[in-house]
């Protein structure tokens, strides 16, 4: 849907675009391309420097046009790295985000990114191309296919859309491309996760989205759609209460990658809350800010976006994801507060807010899957608190994880990603304020803690499997805008959970 560069790498020797984006480190060191480009042209790059009191410093930039007799280059950007040697690999993908955007401003159809960098610390210089030309497409987004007039120059809008071709000239460029391979895998599914937060509730109903899941088949994925008889047979009466109060009828959808060497090793279960709409249903929210629940499927946008990016990047391991789609709306067939239903677990359930409805819907995933695929771990996502963002804000997504193995292996992955989670507490005192009179659990837990009660209602139906929980009500979507991402729903998660698995799970298998 966005119309993104071809990203194409090249030697450092080989011709170079009209506009060439050059690394300049602390006080404007220029690694060797760059210098005999400075050189050729009489010193221009490092006059320009001087002139303007340019220091290289991380993220900053400065353009020279015209730089005297370098034949068809006629804009030459300075990026700012800082002192290279401290920069750690999210930095590199920051900084390919910054260039992106520095590219993007400029309006061309073509540009040359010289990666060779003054000093690069320990990344070695094919991961370092990859990583910036990882950032540059991950910049490269934007949501506007429902816009009929086309953007106006000076609209940040735009910017994504002239870029034709980047250009990664660097060292080693057979090793380079084989290294990006992977993350241009990952970042197609951010931006399958981004297209799916972004779309509005009207058109991403449940059917349309297992739809889009379906497509996924194409790369090698198994999907399996379940609808309502299926999910009635299955007795997942937690989950169908949410949808009864909406025209458009539920869905599961369940996606399959087997590439680890042994096709029958338990898999790594991913489940993802996949509300299109919260309305609150009879509980209803206030009408402010209400349109924003269009993203209250960033869970099942993540669970799908890494399942697309495993696939790609054909992944040496079992994983699983399943997704929860339903709409919550309020009307003559909705549940009402006071209700009583029997999850699929065979527990019931007191629902005394109509609004916490997506622990209702990922428990019924949980137990299902606990019982058919036996799965080594599961890791759930989803928006399911605003209490979350009470605590964390946007920076932090909140992790509650009933073992500290996998925790420490999230926190890890979140630290190499710049994803960030921040380890939240589970406790029996939360457990008891999910005590109710009349059924086994009731789904609220009174006014505090909100989220840490939210997830004491999921570990209720978490059996002997390590389980972890991201609440991410915060950072999936109106997260603040990055180097990398420009879009209103993030993509959050598919980059954390990848890394996630490819660090813990492929290595020992492979
Ligand atoms: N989808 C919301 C949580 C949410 C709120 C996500 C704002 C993103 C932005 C969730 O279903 C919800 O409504 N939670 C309630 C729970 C409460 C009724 C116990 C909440 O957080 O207020
Ligand atoms: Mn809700
Ligand atoms: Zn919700």
């Amino acid at each position: 849907m966005t119309t993104r560069p071809e990203i194409v790498f090249e030697p450092l020797s080989a011709d170079l675009e009209p506009t060439v984006v050059v690394l300049a480190g602390d006080d404007i060191a220029l690694a060797s391309r760059a210098r005999e480009l400075d050189q050729k042209s009489g010193g221009a790059l490092t006059k320009a420097a001087e002139a303007a009191q340019y220091k290289g410093r991380k993220k900053s930039t400065l353009e020279v046009l015209a730089p005297p007799r370098l034949g068809g280059v006629n804009r030459a950007i300075l990026l700012g790295t800082g002192k290279g040697s401290d920069l750690k690999e999210n930095d590199w993908v920051l900084l390919g985000g910054t260039a992106a955007a520095a590219i993007g401003a400029r309006k061309v159809k073509s540009a040359s990114f010289i990666v060779e960098a003054p000093e690069s610390g320990g990344t070695k210089p094919a991961e370092l191309a990859a990583l910036l030309a990882f950032g540059a497409n991950l910049r490269h987004y934007e949501f506007s296919k429902y816009l009929t007039k086309t953007a106006k120059p000076e609209d940040d809008a735009s910017e994504a859309d002239g870029l034709k071709k980047l250009v990664i000239h660097c060292a080693d460029p057979d090793k380079a491309r084989n290294v990006y391979g992977r993350y241009a895998a990952v970042a197609n599914g951010t931006m399958t996760a981004r297209d799916l937060v972004n779309e509005p509730a009207n058109a991403l109903g449940p059917v349309e989205f297992a739809d889009r899941v379906k497509e996924l088949e194409s790369t090698g994925l198994e999907v399996e759609i379940l609808d309502e008889a299926q999910l009635a047979d299955l007795k997942m009466g937690s989950l169908l209460a949410v949808a009864q109060g909406s025209v458009r009828p539920a869905r599961v959808a369940i996606m399959q990658w087997h590439g680890a060497k042994s096709k029958r090793a338990k898999p790594i279960m991913l489940v993802g809350k996949g509300v299109v709409f919260d309305t609150g249903g009879i509980s209803i929210k206030p009408a402010a800010g209400m349109e924003d629940m269009k993203g209250d499927m960033g869970g099942a946008a993540a669970v799908v976006g890494t399942m697309q990016a495993l696939a790609e990047r054909k992944a040496n391991a079992n994983v699983i994801g399943i997704i929860g789609l339903v709409e919550n709306m309020p009307s003559g067939t909705a549940i009402r507060p006071g209700d009583i239903v029997r999850a699929h677990s065979g527990q019931t359930v007191e629902i005394l807010n109509t609004d916490a409805e997506g622990r209702l819907v990922l428990v019924d995933l949980i137990s299902y899957v606990q019982e058919r695929f036996k799965p080594r771990l599961i890791i759930d996502l989803a928006t399911l608190t605003g209490a979350i963002m009470v605590a964390l804000g946007k920076e932090y997504a909140g992790l509650f994880a009933n073992d500290d193995k996998l925790a420490a292996d999230l926190l890890d992955a979140s630290n190499a990603t710049g994803e960030k989670l921040w380890r939240m507490p589970l406790d029996k005192g939360y457990d008891k304020m999910l005590e109710s009179k009349n059924a086994d659990i009731k789904n609220i837990g009174g006014r505090w803690a909100g989220s840490c009660t939210a997830a004491a209602f999921i570990k209720y139906f978490v059996k002997d499997t390590p389980w972890a929980h991201l609440d991410i009500a915060g950072t999936a979507m109106d997260a603040p805008k990055s180097e990398i991402s420009p879009s209103w729903g993030a993509g959050w998660g598919v980059r954390l959970l990848d890394r996630y698995i490819s660090d813990n799970h492929e290595k020992a298998e492979k």
